[in-house]
């Protein structure tokens, strides 16, 4: 765990979790004992999403990509999220309007707004009874089922290596927790992990998850037949890395005091927890914060998406439940998100081994002009599947750093910086306004070595 103590002008300082500061120069390499800050530890980020990845989640909404044009919806989108999840350009009316005959146009156009502006896309969805084409609506039997692989494998293939997330399957079940009937169900009981298995082979990259709303309420029958499914999914080897609590406390619904313990359970059957889709009615400061507050005390929950910018964004914009009103000025339930997320995980958050794997030091580059900068690495918080790492920069305050984690490890946020991406693998750095020093989470994947960094300036 990290170490704190006070230096005389009262400032708050942390050691890293083994006193370790690895630096990308011989010259910060000779200071190694030098203390650092965490991210957080002496200022709360102002936004959500570098709120959130102080904690190694994200926070994330959906776009629509006829929105894209709007100044006022992108300048608040680009500011506040680094998660993304297309709201209609990835269903399969959109993808595959005619049969396997694909549109990835919008999409296109959402992931590629997304990583230009340091976000990462949760691809949404692959198997649906709802929003599907025309021509799928009409097909059952074996005709359905081979167009629905057909669909997962070039639909996935098209985003290979692209996307942190998959949808794979979205609302399969009924309120008592029964399977929902649709053409898709009467194709067999099988068809939600023949979707997943071929969604693996599709792309292995992404994690695959499955995606409902009413799922919240741990005493509720949906959310038991959902829990039940995952843990047979778990305990048979068909994989599912993740559930999606679409989380609509709209419509009449509100949070129920089971949250923590809903996103918990399915959190210990192995799988990561997300709240995918979250509005509240009148954004209800008090369910906002108990929501964030939930997902921060499991440490598998690994990111909140609100569904929507603005109130009048939202498919229920008359319920007002998102974050900004319609002239995109924060409501008060923005800050009272904002300051759960700065206040850290709770009681069940289980950090805690120092990545162990070896690092890459670099030489820093140094330009025509004599310009030179130095990115220093350090250990921040970490948990069993990701840790942070916290990045100092000196040097120079015009820098450009570049940051390559080793497969199959991937950089899952970012804070206190732009971020344009290159492969999945590499992270281009630049500036932004809260100056030099900035961090990542990583999925380590099985892969606890650091990334290397390189630094240039302009
Ligand atoms: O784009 C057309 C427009 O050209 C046309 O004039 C208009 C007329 O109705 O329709 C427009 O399309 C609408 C589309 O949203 C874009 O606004 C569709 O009718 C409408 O059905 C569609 O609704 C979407 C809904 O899913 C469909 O099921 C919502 O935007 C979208 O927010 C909503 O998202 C779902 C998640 O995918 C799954 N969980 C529930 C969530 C809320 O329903």
């Amino acid at each position: 765990m990290a170490r704190s103590s006070s230096s005389p002008s009262g400032k708050r300082w942390w050691r890293s979790p083994t006193g370790r500061v690895v630096a990308a120069a011989a010259t910060v390499a000779a200071t190694a004992a030098v203390l650092v800050t965490a991210p957080g530890a002496d200022a709360a980020a102002s936004t959500l999403g570098a709120a959130a990845a102080q904690s190694g989640r994200y926070f994330g909404t959906a776009i629509a990509a006829g929105k894209l044009s709007n100044s006022a919806y992108t300048t608040i989108a680009a500011r506040e999220f680094n998660m993304v999840t297309p709201e209609n350009e990835m269903k399969p009316d959109a993808t595959e309007p005619n049969q396997n005959q694909f549109n990835f146009s919008s999409g296109d156009q959402i992931y590629n707004w997304a990583v230009s502006h340091g976000a990462q896309v949760r691809g949404h969805t692959l198997a649906w009874h709802a929003q599907q084409p025309g021509w799928m609506q009409n097909m059952g039997g074996s005709s359905l089922r081979s167009a629905m692989i057909n669909h997962i494998q070039k639909v996935m293939a098209h985003y290979q290596g692209k996307l942190a997330y998959w949808d794979v399957v979205n609302e399969a079940f009924n309120e008592d927790g029964s399977r929902r009937s649709s053409n898709l169900q009467s194709t067999g009981n099988d068809w939600i992990e023949v979707a997943f298995k071929t969604a693996r082979a599709a792309d292995s990259s992404t994690k695959l998850c499955y995606n409902d709303y009413n799922i919240d309420n741990w005493n509720y029958g949906k959310t038991q037949g959902v829990y039940n499914m995952v843990r047979d999914f778990k305990s048979r080897g068909v994989p599912i890395d993740c559930v999606g609590l679409q989380a609509h406390f709209t419509g009449g619904s509100s949070v129920p005091s089971s949250l923590q313990t809903t996103i918990s359970s399915f959190a210990a059957l192995g799988v990561d927890v997300a709240l995918t889709e979250v509005d509240v009615t009148n954004a209800s400061t008090s369910q906002y914060a108990a929501l964030t507050q939930a997902c921060m005390n499991v440490a598998r929950c690994v990111g909140i998406t609100v569904w929507g910018v603005r109130d009048s964004d939202s498919w229920r914009s008359g319920e007002s439940p998102l974050l900004f009103d319609g002239n995109g000025n924060k409501k008060s339930a923005y800050n009272s998100v904002l300051n759960v997320l700065n206040s850290g995980g709770g009681t069940t958050t289980t950090p805690t081994t120092t990545p162990t794997g070896t690092t890459t030091p670099t030489t820093p580059t140094t330009t025509p002009g004599g310009g030179s900068c130095t990115a220093s690495l350090s250990a921040g918080q970490s948990w069993s599947d990701r840790y942070n790492l916290n990045v100092s920069v000196s040097g120079s305050s015009s820098w450009t750093v570049t940051m390559t984690v080793p497969s199959p490890a991937r950089i899952s946020a970012t804070w206190n910086i732009n971020a344009t991406w290159p492969s999945s693998q590499v992270l281009v750095a630049t500036p932004n306004s809260n100056g030099n020093n900035w961090g990542v989470t990583i999925q380590h994947n099985g892969n606890r070595n650091w990334p290397s960094v390189g630094c240039s300036t302009s």
